[in-house]
């Protein structure tokens, strides 16, 4: 398993460290955030501090609760914590996840738990399981749009906060989780001139013209900008093809897109353990996408990358 941090889309998943005291302390502490889980609010400070040094000397992977620390991607601080408890039989873990209220239904809770149990699979769990207050249905929600399947509901199985309550009970296998999904491939052809390449296709052939990428000056063009040499995306009907203009040898190129960060590394351990020669590792491009790129034995590229931030 490669060592956190790991990015997704949007987000960076990381350990805890001390630094992130005041804001784990914030969101703990509003009472709709402790209003279905076992803490009281508000959690004082110096509780706050022991939890957050209890999470940064934990080991990711090792039995027990291990907690992820989760922040948008580029800085900004701490949004929330994904927890992960390993059964001693490293075969089995439950799951659990806290979102702050201000970044709350934009599907950060849904992009850090997949990160994590990309992670978790990876490192051969075979099942995950996670419960939650028959009333949380955001929870409930979040649980089954990452595939766990309903498995039960256990009637006033729980005394929290001076009263009997419901808990649903979830359960992910392995098998329902699958690994990385390649979901589409973009041939990307080399053209002598853009330009004219997007106004064929577009005025021709009516494809919509996407995005426009000048390589000269390392930005997307606005529409109403002349095209330059670089990349464009265009698209009609359920297909999209890109074409870029680069000075040199011209080799075949194809965009493979999957859905995260995860993914693209989690592709790029399982072909380069198998001897792919990988030209370039998984990075952050400076147009937003988490590109790796590899030669097939023709040389012909394939750019592997997860969708840019939204
Ligand atoms: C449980 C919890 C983490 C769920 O958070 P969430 O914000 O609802 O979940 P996501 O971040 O995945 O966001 C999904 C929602 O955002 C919406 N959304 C908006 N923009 C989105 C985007 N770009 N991508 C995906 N979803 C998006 C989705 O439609 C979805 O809304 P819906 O549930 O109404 O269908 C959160 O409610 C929480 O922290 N609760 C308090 C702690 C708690 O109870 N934890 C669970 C204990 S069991």
């Amino acid at each position: 398993m490669d060592e956190l941090p790991v990015v997704t889309e949007r987000l960076t998943v990381r350990r805890f460290d001390a630094a992130d005291v005041p804001a784990f302390a914030a969101y703990r502490s509003d009472p709709a955030v402790a209003r279905y889980q076992s803490w009281d609010a508000p959690v004082p400070d110096a509780e706050a501090r022991r939890l957050v040094a209890e999470f940064a000397a934990a080991g990711e992977g090792a039995p027990g609760w291990f907690q992820y620390a989760v922040e948008l991607r580029g800085g900004g601080g701490l949004i929330g914590d994904v927890g992960v408890c390993v059964d001693p039989n490293r075969m089995q873990a439950e799951l659990g996840f806290t979102i702050a209220p201000a970044h709350q239904r934009r599907g950060y809770a849904t992009e850090a738990a997949r990160c994590v149990l990309d992670r978790l699979f990876g490192t051969g769990i075979r099942r995950v399981s996670a419960e939650c207050d028959a009333r949380n249905t955001a929870s409930a929600r979040l649980l089954e749009r990452l595939g766990f399947r309903p498995e039960g509901h256990r009637r006033r199985h729980t005394w929290l906060k001076g009263e009997w309550t419901d808990d649903l009970l979830f359960g992910l296998l392995a098998e329902d989780h699958g690994g990385p999904e390649i979901f589409a491939c973009r041939p990307n052809l080399l053209v002598r001139d853009l330009a004219a390449s997007v106004a064929f296709y577009a005025d021709v052939l009516g494809f919509w013209v996407g995005w426009r990428w000048s390589d000269r000056q390392a930005r997307f063009l606005a529409g109403d900008e002349p095209t330059e040499p670089g990349t464009a995306l265009v698209g009609r009907d359920q297909v999209q093809l890109m074409f870029t203009q680069v000075d040199g040898s011209h080799t075949t190129r194809l965009h493979l897109d999957v859905s995260s960060a995860a993914q693209v590394d989690e592709l790029f351990r399982e072909w380069s353990g198998r001897g792919a020669e990988i030209a370039e590792p998984p990075f952050v491009r400076p147009w937003g996408m988490y590109e790796m790129r590899l030669h097939d034995p023709d040389g012909n590229v394939l750019r592997v990358s997860s969708p840019p931030a939204h």
